[in-house]
């Protein structure tokens, strides 16, 4: 098993099997996030990238079986922000200091592609990077978004098992989401996409297929978490997924991409309250501040008990732990690219 651990380090690869076979024994877990963690630091460095996050809307026409505000739960309080109200968070979020903006929303067609065009670049005047969490869109609507400045986009393909795929998601297409993904990466966004830990039903297989999904796509972002059951949807009697597996998945994730961006997810914070930190140290170097004004965000329901972000909180135990706030865009291949000092 070690000797696994030492070639991921070193190679950056790991077969289906080698990656089930360290994912099914929990003897490795330290020696595991020690090597993320020492990955992480050799590649993106000591800095955490804050990205401030706007929940924009809560309107979804999509039905995802885990999701609190699915179309067909009708007991969450339905809200749309107007472009106003979203540069004015943008606009203070830009002050505080935040060098991202990450625009997301349910997938409301209502924003069509010219009107969030027309955020988008009013929002870049900011010298911010916009990145956009809306869902699936066509190429012409993704380019005409990328065109107007965005410059990055999250969209969790949840998981590569087709067949939970399927079940998870009633009304979808598995083979348009990865259409979309491809996309998005051919129009020279920064692409994110990442997966839920502890669906039911999952198998510890098609968890290392998601990880060479996130490889073979090469993703400049994964965003992984685990499982929340919410009490208004068809998965409301389920198990909260495990925390250690899904830091186990982030942790192979960044020995197989070890130069990308990988948040310490809002879910494994609010399973456990160490779950930030403890991502930090096993390979994630991201966290997302929720931005959104305090009256609506109680409505962004996707799973209960959501945890915020205390700033000078963050910032005390960052220190703690030997990592700063990063005052930069932090993009994918930044430090490489320029060298340190002008990140
Ligand atoms: N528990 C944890 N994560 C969830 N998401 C949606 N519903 C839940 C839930 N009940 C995640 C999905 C989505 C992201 C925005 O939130 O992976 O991509």
């Amino acid at each position: 098993m070690q000797r696994l651990i030492e070639k991921a380090e070193l190679t950056h690869c790991l077969t289906r099997n080698e990656l089930v076979k360290i994912l099914s024994d929990d003897g490795v877990n330290e020696e595991l996030f020690n090597v993320a963690d020492r990955t992480r630091k050799a590649y993106v460095g000591d800095e955490v990238h804050l990205r401030a996050l706007i929940e924009f809307s809560n309107y979804c026409r999509c039905n995802c079986l885990y999701c609190g505000i699915r179309a067909e739960n009708n007991l969450v309080e339905r809200y749309r922000l107007n472009k106003k109200q979203i540069l004015q968070l943008a606009q203070h979020a830009s002050v505080f200091g935040y060098k991202t903006v990450v625009l997301q929303s349910g997938e409301d067609l209502t924003f069509n592609a010219g009107y969030l065009a027309e955020i988008i670049a009013e929002i870049k005047k900011l010298d911010v990077a916009v990145t956009l969490s809306i869902g699936e869109r066509s190429y012409e609507e993704y380019k005409l978004l990328k065109d107007s400045g965005a410059d990055r986009f999250l969209l969790r393909i949840e998981t590569t098992d087709k067949v939970l795929y399927k079940k998870m998601h009633p009304k979808a297409d598995f083979e348009n989401r990865k259409r979309c993904l491809h996309d998005l990466k051919k129009l020279g966004f920064e692409t994110g996409t990442g997966c839920l830990v502890g669906l039911p039903g999952q198998t510890i297989e098609s968890l290392a297929d998601d990880i060479l999904f996130f490889k073979e796509l090469d993703a400049d972002m994964i965003g992984i978490g685990p499982l929340i059951p919410h009490p208004h949807t068809p998965l409301k009697d389920c198990e909260c997924g495990n925390l250690m597996l899904a830091l186990k998945v982030m942790a192979l994730t960044r020995l197989l991409l070890p130069d990308i961006n990988i948040p310490a997810t809002t879910a494994m914070e609010t399973l456990n309250p160490h779950g930030r930190i403890m991502a930090l140290q096993a390979g994630a170097n991201v966290v997302m501040p929720n931005v959104t004004a305090e009256d609506v965000r109680g409505k962004y329901e996707i799973y209960p008990n959501k945890v915020g972000v205390n700033y000078d909180e963050l910032s005390k135990k960052l220190n703690q732990i030997g990592r700063t706030i990063s005052h930069k865009k932090g993009s994918r291949g930044q430090q490489q690219q320029y060298g340190k000092e002008n990140l």
